[in-house]
């Protein structure tokens, strides 16, 4: 019986890709390489050193520790100018629809992600009060395919992970919630999503009908 609902952030409530691609593109402009698009995609759902990683193998790019951790304190500098704008408008379609059913129908609810800007994106949106339990990057040591953040989540809230429901938009965030034992909600995508229980566009394509039918799953 489903008792919970984890969400991922970044993708899920808000599409924050935008921003984190501006800000990964100015550091490849200024090493002089190309950062495309569709290079951004392997970002998603990834840690904020993973990302610089394979940010510089795109460009084909060698640095010290110390030099990476300059390149991506600068990163988050940029990117945070962009975060500090943003306000409830940047929340995705359905969202909060979908968390005021939840809340009616007493389904718990918790944030698992891997940003370490959780809070601050979280207060921007005003979205904060809803979520019973957050863990971000700032509380997980394993990196999402790892399940920790959703194990971490469903134990800070009590709730077996095999009562959870995982909403994600990035294949590692899909294999963490499955290899954590729970059921998980595809935002995008088949091909990228496919081993999700179920995939939709976005939040507003999800109701408590939809979300039962998953306990046959
Ligand atoms: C999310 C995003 C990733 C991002 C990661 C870390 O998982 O999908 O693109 O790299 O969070 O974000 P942070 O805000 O800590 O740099
Ligand atoms: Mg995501």
């Amino acid at each position: 019986k489903i008792k919970a609902c984890i969400f991922d952030l970044d993708g899920v409530i808000v599409d924050t890709a935008k921003f984190h691609y501006i800000a990964w593109k100015e550091l490849a402009d200024e090493m002089g390489f190309e950062f495309t698009v569709e290079d951004n995609e392997r970002l998603k759902g990834v840690s904020r050193m993973t990302s610089l990683d394979i940010l510089l193998s795109i460009g084909k790019v060698n640095k010290s520790e110390d030099e990476k951790l300059a390149l991506a304190t600068r990163k988050n500098e940029n990117y945070l100018t962009y975060i500090l704008k943003m306000g409830p408008e940047e929340i995705l379609p359905g969202t909060k629809a979908f968390l005021d059913t939840l809340k009616e129908e007493g389904v718990r609810i918790a944030l698992g992600s891997a940003s370490k800007n959780a809070m601050t994106i979280l207060e921007r949106l005003k979205l904060t009060n809803y979520f019973e339990a957050i863990i971000d990057g700032t509380k997980v040591s394993k990196a999402k395919p790892d399940p920790e953040v959703f194990l971490k989540a469903a134990e800070a809230l009590g709730v077996q992970p095999d009562n959870c429901v995982v909403f994600e938009d990035a294949e590692a965030g899909v294999e963490a919630a499955l290899s954590g034992g729970m059921k998980c909600v595809g935002i995008g995508k088949a091909d990228v999503l496919g081993k999700a229980h179920l995939i939709i566009d976005g939040l507003h394509q999800m109701n408590m009908q939809k979300l039962y039918a998953l306990n046959e799953k």
